[in-house]
């Protein structure tokens, strides 16, 4: 599938997370009283969250007709009053020039900051880390309702090659900047809330800025560990008939089977598609943050969605608004990441007997093998047989 349709669609159903319209319309106002202007029940409305409709503002701005016609009585602004203007600058209708240089100079007022900031110092903190705490929990109940996955009838003592050098150093490229990158962005979002009261401003002060330098290098191993990966075993993660059935007997889990699997099982294909899709979306968005206001991808992806289901996402977002929407992506979508990934070090560690091996030594137990990757030992025995190797 198109990779840039798929970011779209991922990166839209994030958007019905974040887009201001969380917040319940405001009820409609009378205005007549004031002529059109502001009224005490506005400012309650925005005071309580709601949504106000700020057309009556934002169209407001002047009658451009008797200014011109007047321009020449009052002076270089004819009937545009203050209030007109600094409505104009907060709408973005006025052509701002400035001296200063830069994609985002010319906006002098964007309003978006509280939104975003709200959102970010709560529902994203509160459900994200909750997820993260979620799946711990459970997967500590499930380590104790199941317990270990152990080889049926012990180790073999045969072992087996299941992943070459250079596939366990992409691994291992990919997971440790990860980790790194997990526990960094972490730090950045909650530490505010968390560490500043415990260990202080100062103290704080020396590890966001450690953290933050941390996050943005490590971002470049993360990419290359995910092309290296994805290059090195898409082959092996097309999903298949199999897989079906593998999803069918729930992976064996608690029916104690072993579904038939080639090199990779339906579980671990969904690791691995996963962590590739939102391995981009997460690095796209993580470029856009990287290189502020230079790669605006937001307005562009909703026009195509827009274009696609027929949503109405807003396709005029102010570099400012581009930056925004980036940063509550990115946190979502490592996030979504850190839930998959606990699993996956859960299944890969202390959850399955002769797991870690593959990755840790590069061998397996034969048993271990013919117990999860029947298919594949069968196809790695078949082409030893023709004098090949694994
Ligand atoms: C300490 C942490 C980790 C451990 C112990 C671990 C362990 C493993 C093991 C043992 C395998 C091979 C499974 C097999 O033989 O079939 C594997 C595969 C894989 N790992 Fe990890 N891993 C870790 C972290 C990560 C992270 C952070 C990522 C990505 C961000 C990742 C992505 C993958 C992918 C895509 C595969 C191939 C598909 C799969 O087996 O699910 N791993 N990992």
């Amino acid at each position: 599938m198109n990779i840039k349709l798929l970011g779209a669609t991922v990166l839209a159903l994030a958007t019905l997370l974040f887009n201001p319209v969380w917040a319940e319309d405001a009820p409609a106002v009378d205005r007549t009283a004031t002529g059109g202007a502001q009224t005490l029940e506005d400012i309650m409305a925005r005071q309580q969250q709601l949504k106000v409709d700020e057309s009556f503002r934002s169209e407001n701005l002047g009658d451009p007709a008797s200014a011109a016609a007047i321009t020449e009585q009052l002076g270089t602004r004819g009937g545009v009053s203050d209030s007109d203007t600094w409505r104009g600058i907060r709408y973005n209708e006025n052509d701002i020039k400035t001296q200063a240089r830069g994609p985002a100079a010319n906006v002098l007022i964007q309003d978006g900051g509280m939104p975003w900031y709200q959102l970010r110092e709560g529902p994203i903190i509160t459900y994200g880390g909750g997820a993260l705490l979620g799946i711990i929990i459970l997967l500590v109940v499930f380590y104790f309702v199941r317990g270990k996955i152990m080889i049926d009838g012990g180790p073999s003592g045969t072992k087996i090659e299941r992943f070459k050098a250079i596939e366990r150093f992409g691994h291992w490229l990919l997971a440790g900047s990860f980790i790194a990158l997990a526990l960094t962005g972490l730090l950045t979002l909650m530490g505010r809330s968390f560490l500043i009261p415990v260990i202080g401003h100062e103290a704080y002060s020396t590890l966001a800025v450690g953290s933050k330098w941390l996050h943005n290098n490590v971002a470049w191993a993360f990419m290359l560990g995910l092309v290296m990966t994805f290059c090195m075993w898409v082959v092996h993660n097309i999903p298949n008939k199999l897989d079906w059935q593998w999803i069918k007997a729930g992976g064996g889990i608690f029916s104690k089977s072993h579904p038939s699997s080639k090199k990779f099982n339906a579980g671990q294909k969904i690791i691995f598609w996963t962590v590739m899709i939102l391995g981009v979306s997460v690095s796209l968005s993580g470029l856009s943050l990287l290189f502020p206001f230079e790669m605006p991808m937001f307005a562009g992806t909703f026009s195509t969605v827009n274009g696609i289901f027929g949503t109405d996402f807003p396709t005029a977002l102010t570099p400012h608004e581009e930056m925004q929407y980036a940063n509550i992506w990115h946190s979502i979508v490592a996030f979504a990441m850190m839930v998959a990934i606990i699993a996956h070090i859960y299944i890969g560690s202390v959850g399955m007997e002769g797991a870690f091996d593959a990755m840790g030594n590069g061998e397996v137990d034969l048993e271990w093998a013919r117990q999860h990757h029947d298919l594949w030992v069968a196809e790695v025995e078949a082409k030893q047989g023709k004098g090949g190797s694994s």
